[in-house]
């Protein structure tokens, strides 16, 4: 299968520049040549110092040299196999002719990192960059995978500009639980509630713990490691079939030693991000990305790789996109399989095959390819993991866009992965200002609450959070779990885990916190949501709103100091992407080489 799935595979190593685009570049054109070739007092320290670790001239003289740039960490489970995954990714440069050097960059562990990775997503991204443009290096592997990991390295390094490749990390093998299979996230919500409601011991509980994640890789439901990775895939940053592969697969190791020896292939060819990310291969990744049965939180990274990359991606795209029905069968949008049965039913480049209609193939890629080229002749083996277009899992796109009064610039629902019923809903809000009040109060037997309420969460967006956790998929009140409800409507600026699922409005904006309609919001007033036509309405007179705006003030910030402070005057909002004002592509004038002298 993976024949298929990786096409370059099975070239002679040392032949891929000659087997893809004409060679441009000369040894005397690489950039680390700067550093190392010069008769000067500078480039004396910089050999010495590199023959000091051990190294001879042949090692790297006349050689690219590549950056893996690795996201490992003793306390990031997801990329726990990238400590020995980079000794291929090495083994694949220098059998191509590169000189490897492993730079370690912020490993963004999604379950470990408080408040959240989203606070943090943009300091890999800078780290990235910066990494990539302080030293001396003609092209990059970037390892990653865990959940923000996949944007913030895609950020960073097409703002730094050189030739790159995206290794993904992976899926994780399907849980399991007394022969049950379980997925990640989304079987952890269900029973969760299962267990409040009484229906699940503690034994068995600590029994799921054990068995929903059994094998190195990122979560194995269509959450957001899986959504962004596939969109990697997409936009053209992958080796064909990559972002698909199981990672306790040996066709992993052997896709990372395959990137290692394309990537010296493309410093040759100067295959820059700028060459294959373009607007179109934008285009290409938010409809595979809706195919896909997509997380929420996709939309929030998409627009700031593509206004990275200098193209305008806005909220626009993903609803223009909504037509494209859900076609992948994995959970939460669809209802039993996992992405290692979607890597066995044939992966993105059978998927891809199926949507050939919705997408560009003359798309630029990292294989020196077209996307076409990519995936000719890639064939579905189960017709009920990948669908095709007049069979889908759901029809009408995984995502909507909705605005209103109480979202003047947009919200985000999945439709694809809630109860139908509620895609046209209106009742009494009941309104929370922060996570512990809302968490104790729903857990209370007495509470006035009825399964027609719209329990709404606000000062959880970017600046109020901060940093816009995932906590979005608010919980059901205990007394009516124990009644039997398992969907309700629920509103919040927060985002959401992409393994996640239920009626829930995500990233309203602008967020309560900067005094978005949301922070205007009281318990009794009704909201009323349609989401076929597009509609999120407070239903309170103008008047009452504006008496209300005047009441309004301001609460302080979050952060006095330290990173937090930078994050709070320079984060965008949802819609734009959650990036830096200063680090998008349009503020200031373009960062030179470094001087050396
Ligand atoms: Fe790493 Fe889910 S915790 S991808």
């Amino acid at each position: 299968m993976i024949a298929r799935m990786l096409s370059i595979r099975t070239r002679p190593i040392g032949t891929l520049q000659d087997m893809t685009t004409t060679t441009r570049k000369s040894p005397a054109d690489l950039r680390s040549a700067r550093w190392f070739a010069p008769d000067d007092l500078r480039a004396f320290g910089h050999r010495s110092r590199i023959m000091q670790m051990g190294y001879a001239p042949s090692d790297w003289a006349g050689r690219p040299v590549i950056a893996i740039v690795n996201t490992w960490s003793d306390i990031n489970p997801c990329h726990a196999h990238f400590k020995h995954r980079v000794e291929d990714v090495k083994r694949g440069i220098l059998q191509a002719g590169g000189f490897p050097l492993e730079l370690p960059a912020l490993s963004l562990a999604e379950i470990f990192v408080k408040p959240t990775t989203m606070l943090y997503r943009n300091m890999l991204a800078m780290d990235v960059e910066e990494l990539l443009r302080s030293h001396p290096v003609d092209g990059a592997v970037l390892m990653g995978g865990c959940d923000k990991t996949t944007p913030a390295l895609l950020m960073g390094a097409t703002s730094a500009g050189l030739p790159s490749i995206f290794v993904p990390a992976g899926p994780m093998l399907r849980g399991n639980w007394q022969g049950r299979v379980l997925g990640s996230g989304s079987d952890v919500w269900k029973y969760w509630d299962e267990r409040r409601a009484g229906n699940i011991s503690g034994e068995d509980w600590v029994n799921i713990e054990a068995g929903i994640a059994r094998s190195d890789g990122h979560c194995m439901t269509m959450g957001t490691a899986s959504t962004m990775t596939a969109i990697a895939e997409a936009i053209g940053m992958t080796l064909t079939g990559a972002s698909s592969i199981p990672a306790p697969d040996a066709n992993h190791i052997r896709m990372c030693a395959e990137a290692g020896r394309r990537i010296v292939g493309m410093v040759w060819e100067d295959l820059t991000p700028a060459r294959i990310q373009t607007r179109a291969a934008f285009g290409n990744a938010i409809r595979v990305a809706m195919a896909m049965g997509c997380s929420t939180n996709a939309i929030i990274h998409v627009i700031a790789q593509g206004r990275r990359a200098g193209h305008d991606i806005g909220l626009a795209d993903f609803e223009a996109a909504s037509r494209v029905p859900v076609i992948a069968n994995v959970r939460p949008s669809g209802d039993k399989y996992l992405m290692e049965d979607f890597f066995y039913a044939g992966g993105l480049p059978a998927l891809m095959s199926q949507m050939q209609g919705h997408l560009d193939l003359s798309a630029l890629t990292v294989t020196g390819k077209t996307l076409g080229e990519n995936i000719a002749g890639a064939a579905v083996f189960n017709p009920d993991v990948i669908r095709s277009l007049d069979n889908p899992v759901y029809a009408s796109g995984a995502l909507a866009v909705l605005k209103g009064n109480l979202a003047p610039d947009g919200c985000v629902i999945k439709p694809s992965a809630c109860a139908q019923h509620l895609l046209k809903h209106s009742g009494p809000a009941l309104v929370f200002d922060d996570y512990p009040t809302m968490k104790a109060t729903l857990d209370r037997d007495d509470l006035d609450v009825t399964p027609d309420h719209i329990i709404v969460l606000r000062n959880a967006g970017p600046q109020g959070g901060p940093g816009m956790p995932e906590w979005g998929m608010l919980p059901i009140p205990k007394k009516l779990v124990k009644q039997g409800v398992r969907d309700m409507l629920r509103i919040s600026d927060a985002r959401m885990s992409g393994t996640s699922y239920g009626a829930c409005i995500l990233h309203v904006a602008p967020e309560a916190y900067i005094g978005g309609p949301l922070a205007l919001a009281r318990t009794g007033d009704v909201i009323a949501v349609d989401v076929a036509k597009r509609s999120i309405d407070l239903r309170v007179s103008a008047a009452e709103l504006a008496a209300r705006r005047a009441a309004w003030t301001p609460p302080p910030p979050r952060f006095e100091r330290g990173y937090g402070w930078m994050f709070a005057r320079h984060i965008r909002q949802a819609h734009e992407g959650c990036d830096f004002d200063f680090l998008q592509s349009d503020f200031g004038k373009a960062v030179g080489e470094p001087v050396i002298y």
